[in-house]
């Protein structure tokens, strides 16, 4: 009969896990103390990333349906809470990596031939289906950034880049926000309305407290904004920006991101406002692991090329900005309008949105 403290070990299949930790530096003949922690590092993180890759099963699966349940949006929000909290717990996990002096790494880097977190597939996976498109990665010298893998791995990616990435799904459920226009309320109209009048206000106040030169300076800035925000306000203004790389999402996506946004004290936009949030928690989360993880390169091995075959420091700093998937939602912040110029949405639209329940109608 199995004993109960073997069951620890069953469950957790402890014999395999920790059997699978086997220096390269050993088998070279030249120990180096420190590989032991450089495998257990990597190790652990190939495990949280696939705890993220579990998350994201479900998170997908739920936004796949052509209706989103509104109960969907708890777990959804929950899960997305979770890969947060996890990326957190991976920038932080980096100080203990760091105590490991260059020194320390140089003397195991050359038996890692060209073994390189460049090749973890499951991270690539999960940018792929976070939404980061193969045309918009940084390149690297030797080819694509997957030529080093195996068929089978490649093409679990190839997968992930084919099928809706969350991005898509999430431009796709804000798309169908029905309140965007609701009977005679049509949120952009009231929303572009709205903006024209607060600049005109500010223009007004200008003209009234402000001489020559400093009043020149303020109508012009003024201008710039109106021009910035009709950059948004028709449909074929936004098309040109989305192909000249300012934009991704859809237009009506973007107008429901601003609608949510704004009015996300409204109870039904609550969850969806969290969620929009959460999002840019995980999109900020991984830019903070990929900072983190640079200056941690540059300060093991300077500008050496990396043993993945990229440029090494100067690719990751790259890829900083570049493989930001979720911009857009940053970008929102420039269309905000203060509270007190936005207009109050119509009573027969928060009726319809508001919950049911008053008191005194409890049966
Ligand atoms: C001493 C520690 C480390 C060094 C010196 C290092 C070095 C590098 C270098 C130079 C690259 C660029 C690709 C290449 O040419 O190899 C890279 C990429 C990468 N590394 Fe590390 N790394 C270290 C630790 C880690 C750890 C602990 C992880 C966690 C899994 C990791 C994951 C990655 C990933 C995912 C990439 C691909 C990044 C991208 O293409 O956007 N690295 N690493």
């Amino acid at each position: 009969m199995t004993q109960p403290q073997d069951l620890y070990s069953s469950y957790l299949r402890l014999d395999r896990l920790l059997d699978a930790q086997t220096p390269w530096s050993n088998q070279a003949g030249r120990p180096a103390h420190d590989e032991m922690l450089f495998i257990i590092f990597h190790q652990t993180y190939e495990l949280w990333f696939r705890q993220v890759l579990f998350e994201l099963d479900d998170i997908q699966r739920r936004f796949s349906a052509s209706v989103v349940d509104d109960r969907d949006m708890q777990p959804i929000v929950a899960r997305l809470d979770r890969i947060a909290a996890i990326w957190r717990l991976l920038v932080r996990q980096l100080d203990v990596l760091e105590t490991m002096a260059p020194q320390d790494f140089l003397d195991f880097r050359e038996s890692l031939r060209t073994a390189s977190g460049f090749q973890s597939w499951q991270f690539r996976q999960i940018e792929a289906r976070l939404g980061l498109r193969r045309a918009d990665r940084v390149p690297v010298f030797h080819g694509q950034f997957d030529d080093g893998l195996d068929a089978g791995h490649k093409s679990q990616i190839a997968q992930a880049e084919s099928a809706p990435s969350l991005y898509d799904q999430i431009d796709g459920w804000l798309a169908r926000t029905p309140f965007v226009d609701w009977g005679n309320y049509k949120f952009w109209e009231s929303y572009r309305v709205a903006v024209e009048q607060m600049l005109d206000s500010k223009a007004a106040a200008a003209r009234q407290g402000l001489v020559a030169e400093a009043l020149a300076a303020e109508l012009e800035a003024i201008d710039r904004g109106r021009r910035k925000f009709h950059l948004i306000f028709d449909e074929a203004g936004h098309d040109k920006g989305v192909e000249e790389g300012l934009w991704r999402m859809s237009w009506r996506g973007l107008q429901a991101a601003l609608l949510i946004t704004l009015y996300r004290q409204e109870p039904i936009f609550q969850m969806p406002a969290r969620l929009l949030s959460v999002i840019m928690d995980v999109d900020e989360l991984l830019a903070l692991w990929r900072y983190r993880h640079a200056l941690m390169v540059q300060r093991m091995m300077g500008t050496a090329i990396g043993t993945g075959g990229s440029a090494g420091y100067g690719y990751l700093m790259a890829t900083l900005e570049k493989h930001r998937i979720f911009g857009d939602l940053y970008g929102l912040a420039t269309y905000l309008i203060p509270s007190h110029s936005l207009p109050p949405l119509p009573e027969s639209l928060r009726s319809a949105m508001g919950y049911r329940y008053h008191a005194g109608s409890a049966p």
